[in-house]
């Protein structure tokens, strides 16, 4: 039998009419509305897709929202100024520097010149350092959608054998800390796979739940596999444009082969991607109220 569908698209619809609900609240009762920046840098067109899908989903929900374009030459000092004024902007309670950032940008400086109560991506290293300690404020978006897809699927996460395979400090890093913590939805045993892995299949085909966030197109076959598996896939890897310029979009694993052997998978598109949107709305809700001491 074919793997069931996680369609994170349909989740993240029914989250996001509680976020809309939440947002019509807070400006009845308090007269706030959440305030969400999106700076990108450049013209990188796959960032800029990324960008246009959060500012739309944040003018759905009726959130106050900028769009920051600057330009690939933008010096690290004119963007640390930009940072640096909306962390004193009180409309805004939500940044989110757009990575990857052009290479004469320091990306770790720019990061930690975000004020960490408006860490809305939770990559400053104070938000990476309390969600190691299992502390977190904030939760990195694509990481806290997995965790919400499995927890939501009926996944059993606690005393699973996961693997992640991948390292970044967006995906794989925080996945991992977030799935080993002692707490609900956790309680795992992770390992990470990563390119200096010498035996890649041989961690996979142990894997009760697979996350695929390698950063390359069909990656994981069929064959790394173990049979009932549920395999989350991060990758979103544009193949080539259509005649009409749409980009092809292909993950990290090779569906047709995966869909079945695995138990359950996330397509591509459709699955992680609009999760992770949907948990920077949340992150960008929580800060409002964070920052306007709403406790309710
Ligand atoms: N680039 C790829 N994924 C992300 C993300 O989640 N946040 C930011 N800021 N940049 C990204």
């Amino acid at each position: 039998m074919p793997a069931k569908l996680l369609k994170g698209a349909e989740v993240a619809k029914e989250i996001r009419i509680e976020l809309k609900a939440e947002v019509e609240r807070l400006k009845e009762k308090y007269n706030v509305v959440p305030g969400l920046v999106t700076i990108l840098v450049g013209e990188n067109p796959a960032s800029q897709s990324y960008v246009r899908a959060k500012q739309q989903t944040a003018h759905e929900l009726g959130f106050y929202s900028i769009q920051d374009d600057q330009p690939a030459d933008l010096s690290e000092e004119k963007l640390l100024e930009i940072i640096d004024k909306y962390n004193n902007d009180p409309k805004i309670h939500g940044i989110l520097v757009q990575l990857p950032l052009p290479k004469h940008v320091n990306e770790n400086k720019v990061l930690l010149a975000i004020d960490p109560s408006k860490d809305v991506d939770a990559f400053h290293p104070v938000n990476v350092g309390k969600l190691m300690i299992g502390e977190p404020d904030y939760l990195p978006c694509t990481p806290a959608g997995i965790q919400e897809l499995l927890v939501r699927s009926g996944t059993e996460i606690s005393g699973a054998e996961v693997v992640v395979v991948g390292r970044s400090n967006i995906v794989g890093k925080p996945i991992a800390m977030m799935l080993l913590q002692k707490a609900k939805g956790a309680n795992a045993t992770v390992t990470v796979v990563h390119t200096r892995t010498k035996d890649v299949k041989f961690h996979t085909k142990r894997a009760d739940i697979l996350i695929a966030a390698a950063g390359v197109a069909e990656y994981v076959k069929g064959d790394m596999i173990k049979p009932g598996a549920v395999v989350i896939d991060v990758g979103v890897n544009e193949v080539g444009r259509t005649a009409d310029g749409k980009r092809i979009l292909k993950g990290d694993v090779a569906f047709n082969e995966a869909v079945e052997i695995a138990s359950a998978i996330t397509p591509v598109p459709g699955g992680v991607g609009p999760m992770t949107i949907t948990m920077l709305m949340k992150n960008t809700v929580r800060a409002c109220k964070v920052h306007n001491n709403i406790k309710d």
